[in-house]
């Protein structure tokens, strides 16, 4: 079978390299010349752990192409996947342009029968939209069916998200799409993975549903973790004790500087301005997003607390992509907490294995660093964002040999307390009670809450 992706971004990459690997013949298309050159030669336009060997390996086998020529993707496709972008608009809807215009594209160049597919994260309502728009703009009356089939993979483990998803999800009330999207996703009736076959609608509403619960999921341990300190608790024995119970899970209840990312953010914004557009409010969701916003702000005054005043002090800072395992710093909290710091005249001397370019790029004032060490150098603490594998076996005596003052602020609770405070740290992480000597004189005569406003 011949399948096309229209946009070349992270969803929809890796599904066209995950579906070439599964034997299909993919092109992807973007509208970018500059990127489809790139990825022609073999080049990725962002860093995602096994992805560059996929392509590799699938653009030699010649399962999987590039092209910017719409027309050709139309053409040569019986399925058609919708991969474009779709940001949030000011008022927190999901704006479709992107969507929009690809639909009207491909009903102006429709020859012959196609399944169009969504994969991008898109309102409910979407599919009947696109249907409509490509009807409007076919030369000749010519049969179609529009799925909604919404990707789930997270950023730095998503070739084994597409490869062994927890489920797929088919939205159409169409007999012959549902036959031709079964038999894409045949490979993974090998390993038994469950298919939900449901209407667009339910289709659109189980991802936003999906990633608002997830959400949810964080707020709620960070709200919890935020007690955890008022009453000498440990989040992660509370969040073990209740993940072990099989209704609730272990999976997203780490606490720390909240969720981000690209699609969190956005898609509790789409879903909160869905319900009021349905006079249906989603009360739960508006909370998860202020509460996370929150935990942004505690994140900065614990430094503070920890620090006292942090005009002229040096701060070592690692981990700036929102989560390990890509360069990806969209909506990041560590540039958030980053630069609330720099706002608060510190300076800030950072690393990121993956991330360090973009987030210079993003904030200029922070001070390039090549690796953990350099950070501490002379710097009155560390701080720890992103919980990169490599610094959870960082030279900890070497660390302390480094800092100014031997102190450690971990918003990723990777470390353990007793060890920090045996080598002589003051050590603080989020829902944990802080151990070692209190950090400064000036910072034990601090209040919290004295940072207002929101960071984002
Ligand atoms: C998410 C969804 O998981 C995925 O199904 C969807 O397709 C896209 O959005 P992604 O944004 O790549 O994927 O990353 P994810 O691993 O879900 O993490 C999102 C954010 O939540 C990160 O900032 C991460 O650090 C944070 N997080 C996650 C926590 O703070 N605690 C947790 O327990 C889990």
């Amino acid at each position: 079978m011949n399948i096309s992706i229209i946009g070349t971004g992270y969803v929809g990459l890796v599904t066209g390299a995950c579906f070439a690997e599964f034997g299909v013949t993919v092109t992807c298309m973007d509208t970018n010349p500059h990127r489809i050159q790139q990825l022609q030669s073999g080049e990725l336009p962002f860093f995602e752990p096994g992805l560059l060997e996929l392509v590799k390996k699938n653009i030699q086998a010649n399962r999987l192409h590039f092209t910017s020529d719409l027309q050709q993707a139309i053409d040569d496709a019986l399925v058609i996947m919708i991969a474009v972008g779709t940001p949030s608009s000011e008022d927190g809807s999901a704006d479709l342009s992107m969507v929009d215009h690809v639909a009207k594209s491909i009903g102006e160049r429709m020859n012959g029968y196609k399944v169009i597919v969504t994969k991008s994260t898109v309102p409910v309502g979407t599919a009947d939209r696109i249907s409509e728009i490509i009807r409007l703009h076919q030369p000749f009356p010519c049969r179609f069916d529009v799925v909604s089939n919404p990707e789930f993979l997270r950023e730095g483990s998503a070739i084994e998200d597409c490869l062994h998803p927890n489920r797929v999800v088919i939205g159409t009330d169409s007999p012959q799409a549902i036959a031709i999207m079964k038999d894409l996703y045949r490979p993974l009736y090998l390993i038994e993975t469950p298919i939900v076959v449901t209407t667009t609608q339910t289709s659109e509403l189980i991802k936003y549903a999906s990633n608002a619960f997830l959400a949810t999921k964080i707020s709620f341990i960070n709200e919890i973790a935020n007690l955890c300190e008022r009453v000498q608790a440990d989040v992660q024995v509370v969040a073990k004790g209740m993940g072990l119970d099989n209704r609730i899970g272990s999976k997203f209840l780490h606490a720390g500087p909240g969720f981000g990312g690209s699609c969190f953010g956005k898609d509790t914004a789409a879903l909160i301005h869905l319900g009021e557009s349905v006079d249906s409010p989603m009360h739960i969701t508006r909370a998860t997003k202020h509460v996370n916003d929150l935990q942004r702000q505690s994140m900065v005054e614990k430094i503070h607390t920890t620090l006292g005043d942090l005009s002229g002090k040096t701060i070592g800072f690692l981990g700036l992509s929102f989560k390990p395992n890509t360069n990806d710093i969209r909506d990041s909290p560590a540039i958030a907490i980053a630069s609330a710091l720099l706002d608060h005249g510190a300076t800030v001397q950072a690393y990121d294995p993956e991330a360090l370019e973009e987030a210079c790029l993003s904030l200029p004032a922070l001070r390039p660093c090549h690796d953990p060490y350099e950070v501490v150098e002379q710097a009155d603490v560390l701080v720890l964002a992103t919980e990169w594998n490599q610094f959870r076996q960082l030279d900890l005596p070497r660390i302390k040999s480094l800092l100014r003052q031997p102190i450690m602020v971990d918003l990723r609770n990777i470390y353990d307390p007793p060890t920090l405070e045996d080598l002589g740290f003051s050590y603080i992480s989020v829902g944990r009670t802080p151990v070692g000597p209190p950090a400064s004189s000036e910072a034990a005569n601090l209040s919290v809450g004295r940072f207002v406003g929101v960071l984002s």
